[in-house]
Parts: C-alpha cells; structure tokens; sequence
C-alpha cells in the first residue's frame, strides 16, 4: 500500500509542479493544503503570493511543524477554513487574495474527503475569484469498486488481528468519472487542457509503480479560466 501511494504522490507531485510553473500566475492558493511543501520548496514562487487554505486542525498542526523554516515565496497567509462549514470566498477576500489578478489554485488529495455537494460551493468560490488567466489543477479519484472493496478489506483485516486500521481516518466519499469532472469545472467556467491517468503518467516518467487493481490511483486535471 505504502509502494502505492508513494507512487502516485510522487507523479501527482510532478504533474502538479509543472503546471503550477507552466501558468506562472501571480498568486497560488493551495485548497487542502495538508504539508504541502510547494511555498518552502519552489523558488519558481519566489514573485508569487501564496494563501494555504486547510481545515483549522490540520493548518494549525502543520504550523507547528513549520515554524522554524522560511518560505521561499514572496508571502504566505494562512486561511483556515473548514470546507464543509465555512465559507472560502469571504474567508479568501479577507485574508487579501485579489480576485482581478490570475491565480493559480490546487486541490490535490482533497476531493475524496468532501461530499459532492461540499465539492461544488467550493468551486463556485474558486469559479468566483478566478480572473482570466486562472488554472486550477485537482486530483481525484474515479469510481473504483474494488478500490472500495479493497478498503472494506483492510476494515475486517484490521478488526481482525486487533491492528489499527490505517484507513480509519481517511473519509472516502466521492469519486468522479474524467467525463463528469469535465462536464463540472465547464458548469463554472473552466476549460480542461489536461486530465491525466495518475498510473500511465507514472510510467511514462519511468516511476516504479506497482499496479493493482484494489488502489483507486485517480486522475490529475488542469483546467484554465480562458478569456473571451
Ligand atoms: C490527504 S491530505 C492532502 C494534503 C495535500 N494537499 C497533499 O496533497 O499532500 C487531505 C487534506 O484535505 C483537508 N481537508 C479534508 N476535509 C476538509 C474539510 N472539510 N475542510 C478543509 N480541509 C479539509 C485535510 O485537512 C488535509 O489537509
């Protein structure tokens, strides 16, 4: 499982990286942001205002762990929001994100964690605040019956043997197909330039990766607000 996942952060990491580099916009907000380390470890950033937007729990313990270290961009703001009860646009507004000048959003390893429902006013407040120029790059999972069957496993496995389930905390409730995802980011403006599988990226960057068929390894789309 752990050969899996590395797998599948590394490429997201690659595929995200270059896209945050390919759009150059002027400011980045991380949805989600967990410890991300792109704000300390990309000095592509460096002219660039970064906002990391994440539940307080999780932004609080990752501010702990960062205290000592300097990011590399030009400012960081923290804005705790909680996805599910809060609202970004405002919370965004008042931290200073600037919604006329082109930002780059990424909503990596998040969307499994929130209902449809939670998805959509989260990209209503995305769709809000993107001027032209705007990109946002997301991960996701597609529907994986065996990915779910997988999970279910490892449940009884863990009840079992009396070990910790190491999915315990990990919500897993939604799931899209690339087709669906297009059809949703086109709903708030946002045009699809790219939606890669996660596996045959890794491959073709030559990522040892172990298939299986029980993990669900999801997709990464990049969608840009075009003019006109
Ligand atoms: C698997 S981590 C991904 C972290 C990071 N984006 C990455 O890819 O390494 C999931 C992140 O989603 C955030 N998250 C999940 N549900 C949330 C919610 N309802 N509101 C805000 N953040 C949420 C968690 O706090 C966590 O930081």
């Amino acid at each position: 499982m752990l050969n899996a996942t590395s797998a599948v952060l590394v490429t997201r990491t690659v595929v995200i990286d270059e896209a945050v580099r390919s759009a150059g916009n002027p400011q980045l907000v991380v949805l989600g942001a967990g410890l991300d380390a792109r704000a300390w470890r990309m000095s592509e950033l460096s002219g660039a205002v970064v906002f990391e937007v994440d539940h307080p729990a999780s932004q609080q313990d990752k501010r702990q762990r960062v205290d000592s270290l300097e990011p590399v961009c030009k400012s960081l703001t923290y804005v705790p929001v909680d996805f599910g009860r809060d609202e970004l646009g405002p919370a965004l507004a008042a931290a200073g994100h600037d919604q006329a000048s082109p930002t780059t959003w990424i909503w990596e390893g998040v969307l499994p964690y929130l209902t449809h429902a939670e998805a959509e006013a989260t990209l209503l407040a995305v769709a809000e605040r993107s001027a032209e120029g705007s990109r946002l790059i997301a991960t996701y999972p597609m529907p994986n019956r065996l990915a779910a069957l997988g999970r279910r496993g490892m449940q009884v496995y863990s009840r079992l043997t009396g070990a910790k389930d190491p999915l315990e905390n990990e919500r897993h409730v939604s799931a899209w197909s690339p087709e669906q995802m297009r059809s949703l980011l086109a709903a708030h403006g946002l045009t699809v330039t790219s939606n890669v599988d996660l596996f045959a990226t890794s491959r073709d960057l030559s990522i040892p990766a172990r298939q299986s068929r029980f993990y669900g390894l999801g997709y990464a789309v990049v969608a840009d607000k075009l003019g006109g």
